[in-house]
């Protein structure tokens, strides 16, 4: 499914660093993009083209609020060490051109629930700050769970006091415990959650363990940020032997090798990336959120975009049909 072109001109208008690897881009859109093209609602985001490593790469980014019109705004945390998508965005200049996608919406903010729990980790806190805006606009009952590994990386976080006053809670350095949080929440109320795999897994357990419905827990990962390992990939199919280094993922890496990957999502949610494993020598650090657990235990299959190896691992490239297959059982779940 890759995309050869993403629809809209832009420009990059002004470059604003919010912490010392967020940056955010401001992003003029060309003067003929009618304002109904580009208008958007909490949680949108946009994807976005750009080269890596001499290819062009789509990747994805929420909206950040901005009143300008003719404008759109993202923010892009750099991932250390690395050369993808990330490091290509920060390369950009004023004045350099893209080509971006109209706004697009998995992470609806449903306006009617009686109350909100808002919880970011990191960067995922892009598409929760819109949400934020309007919830206060709206004299909506909301409260924020930001967490993040150190104070420097809680981007945005003096608009969010000033926005939120004693809404807002701070945890830096530390896991977090969900269950008085999601507890004090009454009945009906909805959870918004956008970080790391492992915070979202925390939560959907609190959110479980309360009896709370799974429908209104609502959420965006991130989950191929923070690797540490490079690992090995066999393509017995394609007669093809690589290594994925840290700063890649495994989808990034397949089609680098100019190897046909089927994706939809790129964060672990849709499962249309799903590829079957034919050997394993190690382990597979499954961060997708579309298997289950009983499933991500039998490490028959991998979700090439966000999940990773301890190690080396064989797959079948070819595989396809089945993932569809999958996915339809997903959806009745
Ligand atoms: S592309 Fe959606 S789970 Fe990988």
């Amino acid at each position: 499914m890759k995309i050869a072109s993403l629809g809209m001109s832009a420009q990059v208008a002004h470059l604003r660093d919010i912490t010392p690897t967020v940056r955010e881009f401001s992003l003029r859109l060309a003067a003929d993009v009618p304002p109904a093209a580009y208008s958007w609602q909490p949680g949108a985001h946009i994807q976005v083209q750009i080269p890596v490593q001499g290819q062009l790469q789509t990747r994805h980014y929420s909206l950040l609020p901005c009143d300008e019109p003719g404008m759109l705004s993202i923010a892009v945390k750099r991932a250390e060490p690395g050369r993808g998508g990330s490091q290509a965005m920060w390369r950009l200049q004023e004045g350099d051109a893209l080509s971006i996608s109209a706004p697009l919406n998995h992470f609806h903010l449903d306006l009617k629930a009686p109350a909100y729990l808002l919880i970011a980790g990191g960067i995922g806190i892009t598409p929760l700050l819109s949400m934020a805006r309007q919830l206060k606009l709206r004299y909506a009952n909301f409260q924020m769970i930001y967490g993040a590994r150190d104070a420097q990386e809680l981007a945005f976080h003096d608009d969010l006091k000033r926005l939120l006053g004693d809404r807002l809670h701070t945890v830096v350095g530390s896991a977090i415990d969900f269950s008085p949080a999601i507890a004090a929440l009454p009945t009906g109320a909805q959870a918004y959650v956008c970080g790391p795999a492992g915070m979202l897994a925390s939560v959907r357990e609190a959110w479980g363990k309360q009896d709370r419905a799974p429908s209104l827990l609502r959420f965006e990962t991130f989950g191929s940020a923070g690797a540490e390992h490079a690992f090995e990939v066999n393509l017995p199919r394609h007669d093809l032997s690589f290594e994925v280094s840290p700063e890649m993922s495994l989808l990034d890496a397949l089609e680098l090798q100019g190897v046909s990957a089927m994706y939809g999502c790129r964060k672990g949610e849709c499962g249309l990336c799903a590829v079957r494993v034919l050997a394993l020598d190690g382990s597979i650090e499954h961060r997708d959120v579309f298997f289950s657990e009983h499933e991500k235990h039998s490490n028959t299959h991998i979700c090439v975009c966000v999940s990773r190896v301890r190690g080396r691992i064989t797959l079948d490239s070819a595989y396809r049909s089945d993932a569809i297959a999958a996915i339809a059982t997903s959806s009745t779940r």
